[in-house]
């Protein structure tokens, strides 16, 4: 590649955001309500980190972007619903998402859980129309991303972390919560990029597979110090969220300095992985760094 991954990053989210824009029904469609809060849902900012870590593995096994696209969107539209529910009253009861008002505040609690469910199915939808894939690809897609998206996902991930609040959990039980909850998408995001590949050697499934997982957990534990260290106007979300509600995070239960250690250490085992792969993977590389090293 000639350039660094970075100077490709706005015009993968322009490609990302392009590709959410067309697959969420216009605001004026009826029902008006439930669509304009779809699109203020997933149109409102973001990172885009978990579509950057899909092209980013596509550049690394050589997939043509515009197959790259549809597990890209159909990713961000489930990250999007989980942050809904998030927010919600009856989860973290947060009411600030992306440096403004969360869904339910925004619109109504009911409206919220409508457009949330509203959003899930609608990455199936764009999983299911994926265009030009190698045979057998799309039913892979939506196995990986419904497990991922699941009760042995992110949805158990949230149940696990809810029923945890106030309670100690060992680093296994923590990094448990945290692999399903955040580590599945992410992780599912690497992984769909290798059902698009026609001709992907084992070695370098079995790494990105690896990588995946430790990425996903060392996320997580980035946005748990980011709630104690950050400032609501840069992370965009109420910092402080996590000790409020008793949440049992990394840093509550082991401290802020072994959360940076943990995070270092999985960081080292994520390029390790990387290292098998060659200068192709060079782009996950930096997307590594940067999800232990960003500020928000
Ligand atoms: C926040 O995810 C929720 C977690 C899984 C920790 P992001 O930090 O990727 O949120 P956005 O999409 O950039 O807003
Ligand atoms: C969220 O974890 C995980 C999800 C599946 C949405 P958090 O509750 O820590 O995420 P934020 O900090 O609200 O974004
Ligand atoms: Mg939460
Ligand atoms: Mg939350
Ligand atoms: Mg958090």
């Amino acid at each position: 590649m000639p350039h660094a991954f970075k100077d490709r990053i706005a015009a993968y989210t322009a490609r990302v955001n392009a590709g959410l824009d067309a697959a969420l029904p216009l605001a004026t469609r009826n029902p008006q309500r439930l669509h304009d809060a779809m699109r203020y849902a997933v149109l409102n900012g973001g990172k885009r980190v978990r579509p950057l870590l899909v092209y980013a593995a596509g550049e690394c096994l050589s997939v043509e972007p515009e197959l790259l696209d549809t597990p890209a969107v159909a990713i961000e539209l489930i990250h999007a619903f989980s942050l809904v529910h998030d927010d919600l009253p009856a989860m973290d009861d947060d009411d600030l998402r992306r440096g403004k008002p969360t869904v339910h505040k925004q619109y109504d609690e009911a409206t919220a859980i409508l457009a949330a469910d509203a959003l899930q199915p609608l990455a199936f939808l764009v999983l299911a129309n994926v265009d030009g894939a190698p045979d057998g690809a799309a039913i892979e897609l939506v196995r990986l991303i419904t497990a991922a998206c699941g009760s042995i996902g992110m949805t158990g991930g949230q149940s696990i972390d809810l029923a945890a609040e106030g309670t100690a959990l060992s680093t296994d039980e923590l990094e448990h919560m945290y692999a399903l909850k955040t580590g599945a998408l992410i992780h599912a995001s690497i992984v769909s990029a290798c059902f698009l590949s026609n001709n992907l050697p084992a070695g370098n499934a079995a790494a990105l597979d690896r990588f995946g997982r430790s990425i996903g957990i060392a996320f997580q534990i980035k946005d748990d110090i980011l709630d104690v260290e950050g400032e609501t106007e840069v992370i965009g979300k109420p910092a402080g969220s996590d000790a409020s509600l008793n949440k049992a995070t990394y840093p509550a239960l082991f401290g802020v300095a072994a959360s940076r250690a943990r995070c270092d250490e999985l960081l080292a085992e994520a390029l390790d992985d990387l290292s098998q792969i060659g200068a192709s993977a060079a782009p996950l590389e930096w997307l590594a760094r940067y999800i232990v090293e960003r500020g928000q």
